[in-house]
């Protein structure tokens, strides 16, 4: 009997509201994707589909309470590319990162920003850095934890200068940025999707994009190569995760409403706004995310493991 209900509510899935996790604080770049892709998913399935914030750990609280959710289809995680660093940088991960999930898609993938406080005296990313390496005890790095994707970048700035600067962790770049604009913190290295409009409005100073090309939303940011820095540059894929053990049949209905979520015309529209735009459909799917994930771990493994950053 308990085949035949499960394969019958797999069947008529969605009965009821569905819930994503989002493993950092509400007012960041991952709430931000999330609550507009969760929008759009709540049209094509007719249900609600809600999303709760689980901070902490850099995102590992909230995948391992996905983790150990029920797998009905009923609670799901929007994670990005931390899920593959804190399979290397945690040592002691409170689930099994190849073996606790089920994958239902890829997302989006956005550039990162290195930002600052909106009165720090560098006027260019050759001057930060000259700053930051003189004044390398007191200038603080805001992040959203280890295995957060600011964290990575940052990491990735410390190394490419050959210079440690104390780092500042949030639950999430949403209350980082609210030091930053109060210039309670120095820098910060996070994504488009949290500090466009921030650049935009003047209210925080944009060295440099981490992406191949100039962005059409900051034609003025330089990017990380054009000024100096070949290494840095890293975009934060976003992947949508169930429990192992949730239904394929639910598997697959969730893959069509993220696909369906992603030709939205509001979540292209405001995704272009913030400098990104949606995974295409074939992305969306559970072997892309599979396959992404897999590679990931493989890529970042030695990074991580020769910046010696490890989380206890
Ligand atoms: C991160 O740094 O991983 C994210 O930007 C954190 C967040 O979404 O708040």
């Amino acid at each position: 009997t308990l085949a035949t209900t499960s394969f019958a509510s797999a069947q008529s899935f969605p009965e009821r509201n569905i819930t994503i996790v989002v493993p950092f604080s509400a007012g960041g770049p991952t709430d931000t994707v999330t609550r507009l892709v969760a929008e759009a998913m709540s049209k094509d399935l007719g249900q609600q589909v809600l999303v709760e914030n689980v901070g902490g750990a850099g995102g590992t609280l909230g995948a391992a309470r996905v983790a150990d959710a029920e797998a009905d289809g009923y609670t799901l995680l929007l994670h990005h590319i931390g899920m593959a660093t804190s399979a290397t940088l945690y040592r002691k991960l409170p689930f099994d990162t190849l073996n606790a999930f089920e994958y239902i898609g890829l997302v989006t993938e956005v550039p990162m920003t290195l930002v600052a406080r909106k009165d720090l005296e560098p006027t260019d990313l050759k001057g930060l850095i000259e700053y930051a390496k003189a004044n390398k005890d007191t200038v603080t790095v805001a992040n959203a934890g280890i295995g957060a994707a600011s964290h990575l970048c940052g990491m990735l700035f410390m190394s490419a200068i050959e210079t440690p600067l104390v780092t500042v962790p949030y639950k999430g770049t949403g209350p980082a940025m609210t030091d930053l604009l109060g210039g309670q913190v120095d820098i910060m290295c996070d994504q488009t999707t949290n500090t466009t409009k921030q650049i935009q409005g003047g209210t925080i100073k944009a060295y440099a994009v981490t992406a191949p090309e100039r962005l059409d939303v900051l034609p003025d940011v330089p990017t990380g190569s054009e000024a100096g820095l070949k290494e840095f540059d890293v975009s934060i894929w976003h992947g949508l995760y169930a429990p192992k053990g949730t239904p394929s049949e639910v598997v697959d209905r969730l893959s069509k409403s993220l696909q369906a979520a992603l030709a939205d015309q509001n979540v292209i529209d405001r995704f272009a706004e913030l400098g990104t735009e949606p995974s295409p459909a074939e992305d969306a799917t559970p072997a892309a995310l599979k396959a992404k994930l897999e590679g990931e771990i493989d890529r970042w493994k030695p990074v991580i493991e020769a910046a010696g950053q490890y989380a206890d």
